[in-house]
């Protein structure tokens, strides 16, 4: 316990030592099993966790890559994604969404999110599709999946789904990738699979598309030494195959375990009397969605104000995204300016994420609330 200004409490907002005795001795072995064999590259740690991924996914193919970013940066190439091509996607989000299809010189086309999910909606994107529109990424935004509707199903262009922050969750049933040609996941240490540095994957049930997907990530070879088209080195290291695959089989714990409380605050922010106030929003979840929080976000009147006080208070929190994307300076040249995406915007001025690792048990969660409470003296 680490004494501060308000009270003895401590809660960060991630707190990733926290669940490491789970699986540390396991990690431990399966990280001296590598470096005895000194395979570093590729080899049959990627090619073990790769096929328990795809399996885990029910999609016949996972392809291990060297980031999240790389992961959307390889599926796009995979796609020819090009100057002059369009790919629609959302403005509230990880940088690396939109900043994947400008590395390739093509166009992020922007649309406005749902207030409620954060996601964006069928109606937004039908919107916004037209004759240049290569690809969408719908990001399915900190742990539930964007419900795209018979989008999904109408041959039109190639969905690249934005599952960074929700590997195992679900949407009708059904997990990332099953709706679009493929999930781009990422293993970042924050996210509920992280490894122990950067890694991502592409899961697709596409054989042609991940085979593709195969050579890029080593610059567009094969055999080795034989290049068919530009591609570049994103494989994911060895050493990070052996950790993810150990932990792979606690994710689905987590998950439930992240629900709980998630659950948990639903009840104790409902009862606090700060929902009905408009103090403070708990996050939508969308009618057959299972959500895995990767982050609860909520919305509070007096974000930064609250953030300061619950931070002086050991209370950790953290703003996920602060600027919309359509509103970043690199973006300057597509034009876009203030109330372009409202809905976006007002989300950025608005989200708190809360501490929701699965560690957390109830008296830390109630903490919280009553840390709001006092805050807004209610
Ligand atoms: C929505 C989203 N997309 C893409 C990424 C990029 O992943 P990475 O950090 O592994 O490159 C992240 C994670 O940081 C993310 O949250």
């Amino acid at each position: 316990m680490t004494q501060n200004t308000k009270n003895s409490v401590k809660i960060p907002q991630l707190d990733l030592k926290a669940g490491l005795g789970e699986y540390r001795e396991a990690v431990l072995a399966a990280i001296t099993r590598v470096v005895d064999s000194q395979e570093f590259i590729l080899g049959p740690e990627v090619d073990r966790f790769e096929a328990r991924l795809a399996e885990y996914m029910g999609l016949g193919h996972a392809i291990g890559v060297s980031s999240g970013t790389d992961a959307l940066l390889v599926a796009l190439m995979a796609l020819d994604v090009g100057p002059g091509d369009e790919v629609v996607t959302s403005p509230f989000s990880f940088f690396a969404t939109a900043g994947v299809v400008a590395r390739l010189h093509a166009k992020p086309v922007f649309v406005d999110i749902d207030p409620g999910t954060f996601n964006v909606t069928p109606a937004g994107v039908r919107a916004a599709v037209g004759a240049n529109t290569k690809a969408v990424i719908p990001v399915h935004l900190f742990g539930q999946m964007t419900d795209l509707g018979s989008l999904y199903m109408e041959g039109g262009p190639a969905i690249i789904e934005d599952a960074a922050q929700s590997l195992g969750a679900r949407l009708h049933g059904e997990m990332t990738g099953h709706y679009g040609l493929c999930a781009a996941l990422s293993f970042f240490p924050s996210k509920n699979l992280g490894c122990f540095g950067d890694g991502g994957a592409v899961v697709t049930r596409d054989p042609a598309f991940a085979e593709r997907i195969r050579m890029l990530r080593v610059h567009g070879s094969k055999p080795k030494y034989f290049h068919h088209v530009v591609g570049g080195n994103f494989r994911l290291d060895a050493l990070q195959a052996a950790v993810l695959a150990v932990k792979l089989p606690l994710l689905d714990g987590w998950a439930a375990a992240r629900r709980r409380n998630a659950g948990r605050y639903d009840e104790l922010l409902q009862q606090s009397g700060l929902v009905e106030r408009g103090l403070v929003t708990p996050p939508a979840v969308a009618p057959g969605a299972e959500h895995v929080y990767n982050q609860y976000v909520v919305r509070a009147a007096r974000r930064d104000e609250l953030a300061a006080d619950l931070a002086a208070r050991g209370i950790g929190t953290a703003v996920y995204y602060p600027r919309p994307l359509h509103l970043q300076p690199c973006f300057a040249d597509l034009g876009h300016g203030p109330g372009d995406f409202p809905h976006a915007e007002r989300a950025c001025a608005e989200v708190l994420a809360l501490p929701i690792g699965p560690e957390l048990h109830a008296h830390q969660l109630e903490a919280v609330v009553d840390a709001m409470r006092a805050f807004h003296r209610v």
